[in-house]
């Protein structure tokens, strides 16, 4: 095996995603402490669904300014070199995660057993299905008194609409919280509240009529555990890698990350099962890790908090070949050489030059203006990756430059604050200079005003729109979709990749135009609008 193989065989790239609260914080920082990156718990900052002020998410910011490595934490276990990416905790930056699960190979989904599937896990899912992303569950907390876990993995199954697989089943709830017993493995791991595992607490019970059982767990819920195994293995089929890797079911562990219970079966799991480097598809062809040439692509920008070093951290992630440094590659977008004297590799609380990265690391390069979120950087070849998708924003405003004097100065901000994903902007067709912005959240509203002022000294105002709701659109019949756009001009916009987009301002107003208009083809993120080779652009 060359040395490309061997690297690529090693890399592990996965995300966790969560709903603010659920425990990734908490899973992170026992998994960097398994993987020997940190030594103490509570060096992990969470960014809290509880800090919603602007300061507060500047404050973040600057933290990260400083400690930009928190964003991807590389490490090794067991032979593989595992680079995790976060994903923020605020639900109002949810698109930044989105982005970021194009550029990792599999999730790790985190559900709170006494919430259950909550709203951003479903969207994160989402996304996850469209990619076909093997994505593993892990249900936390079960120190608490959650939900019964058949109900939870039904909720699962039926709102992520993916296959459930146990592959752990939990012994009683909150305090009568006895351990799992692994149902592939066939082994009982016995739970002491805040103790961490010894290697006595781990038994082995081939057969579930062993008394054993009831001696270690006690008989009410050694009876229990009968049952629903029982139950289960009519209810769901053997866990596959095959499936799992597919992203059509999802093995399913319990424990709780505050305890330090099942999170390291979990990571042991992963490290045997979850993929390497996977083929990424480019608009011109897949692109396989293993090629020998170079290629990669920008998933996120980070800016330098510092306003008076403008520079800005673009991550890269390697799809092929190996990245050295001091190199000369190819900017697709621009045409033009790109050369970096000093890539960063992310370990858990430190960032450090690097002269070489594999398929699967994620560089970190300082970028003065010359990057873009989606970029493809390659050895020559003109290759475009795809899967940076926009997604539909749910809150939409008119910007004006609220100070005459500094017309270049709010240009220059908006649109770079726009490419590095702060906000989307749309303009009306026949009109560039009047510009709607699009975000998922209103705290990026407040962000970008926060920061045009302060990075920028320019100054904008927002005025509300009347519609709520956007799709891209296409369609394969170019006279139906002139025709439509010429019809509901007022409600049309176009992206800044030329795409129009539809705006509506109720769901059931939506369905009635969608019913009435079947040569239009209407999509959620403006991926799926990439994936037809008939977009028609403005
Ligand atoms: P997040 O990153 O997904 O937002 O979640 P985070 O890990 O910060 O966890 C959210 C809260 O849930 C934290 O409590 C954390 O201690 C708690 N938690 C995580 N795992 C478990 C678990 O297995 N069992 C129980 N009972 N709690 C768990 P907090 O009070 O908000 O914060 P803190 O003061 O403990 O840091």
């Amino acid at each position: 095996m060359d040395e490309l193989e061997t690297q690529l065989r090693r890399r592990l790239t996965f995300a966790i995603i969560s709903h603010p609260d659920s425990g990734k914080t908490t899973i992170t920082e026992k998994l960097l402490l398994f993987g020997g990156a940190i030594n103490i718990a509570g060096a992990v900052k969470g960014s809290k669904q509880s800090r919603s002020s602007v300061s507060d998410f500047m404050a973040i910011e600057k933290e990260r300014g400083i400690s930009i490595s928190t964003s991807v934490m590389g490490f090794e276990y067991r032979g593989r070199k595992v680079n995790l990416l976060d994903t923020p905790g605020h639900a109002d930056f949810s698109e930044d995660t989105y982005r970021g699960l194009s550029a990792v190979d599999s999730a790790l989904l985190v559900i709170d057993s006494v919430k259950g599937v909550e709203e951003r896990t479903r969207r994160l899912c989402e996304v996850c299905r469209m990619r076909h992303t093997p994505i593993a569950t892990f249900m936390n907390k079960l120190d608490r008194e959650g939900k019964d876990p058949m109900e939870l993995m039904d909720e699962t199954e039926r709102e992520l609409r993916i296959g459930v697989r146990p592959v752990t089943w939990p012994i009683g709830q909150g305090r009568n919280f006895k351990g799992v017993y692994n149902l592939v493995e066939r082994k009982l791991h016995l739970f002491f509240p805040g103790e961490i595992q010894r290697p006595i607490d781990i038994v082995t019970i081939n057969d579930l009529a062993d008394p054993l059982l009831d001696e270690k767990v006690g008989p009410s819920l050694a009876h229990r555990l009968r049952e629903e195994v029982a139950l289960l293995s009519g209810v769901y089929p053997a866990f596959t890698v095959e499936e799992y890797l597919a992203g059509t079911a999802t093995p399913v562990f319990f424990g709780s990350a505050l305890n330090n219970f099942g999170v390291r079966e979990l990571l042991d799991t992963l490290t045997d099962i979850a993929p390497h480097p996977t083929p990424k598809k480019g608009e011109e062809r897949m692109v396989d890790p293993g090629e020998e040439r170079f290629s990669g692509f920008i998933f996120k920008i980070h800016a330098n908090m510092n306003p008076r070093h403008r520079d800005r951290v673009a991550f890269l992630r390697v799809c092929s070949g190996s990245f050295e440094r001091n190199k000369t590659y190819f900017h697709v977008r621009s045409g033009k050489p790109f050369r970096t004297g000093n890539p960063t590799a992310f370990m858990a609380q430190d960032s450090e030059i690097i002269s070489e990265a594999w398929p699967g690391d994620i560089v970190g390069i300082h970028d003065t203006g010359t990057f873009k979120i989606g970029d493809t950087i390659t050895e020559g070849e003109t290759l475009n990756f795809k899967g940076i998708p926009s997604f539909s924003p749910q809150i939409f405003r008119s910007i004006l430059n609220a100070d005459p004097l500094k017309e270049k100065q709010y240009h220059k901000g908006l649109n770079q604050l726009a490419e590095e994903g702060v906000v989307q902007i749309f303009s009306k067709p026949h009109h560039p200079n009047l510009r709607v912005l699009g975000v998922v959240g209103q705290l990026q509203l407040e962000v970008l005003q926060y920061r045009m002022e302060h990075e920028y000294t320019a100054k904008c105002v927002y005025k509300p729109i009347d519609f709520t709701i956007a799709h891209w659109i296409t369609s394969e019949d170019q006279k139906a979709l002139r025709d439509f756009l010429d019809d509901n001009s007022k409600r049309i916009l176009v992206d800044i990749r030329g795409t129009h987009i539809f705006m509506s301002d109720s769901d059931w107003f939506f369905e009635r135009v969608k019913g009435n208009n079947p040569k239009i083809r209407f999509y959620g993120t403006s991926e799926m609008v990439e994936d037809r080779d008939s977009a028609f652009m403005a």
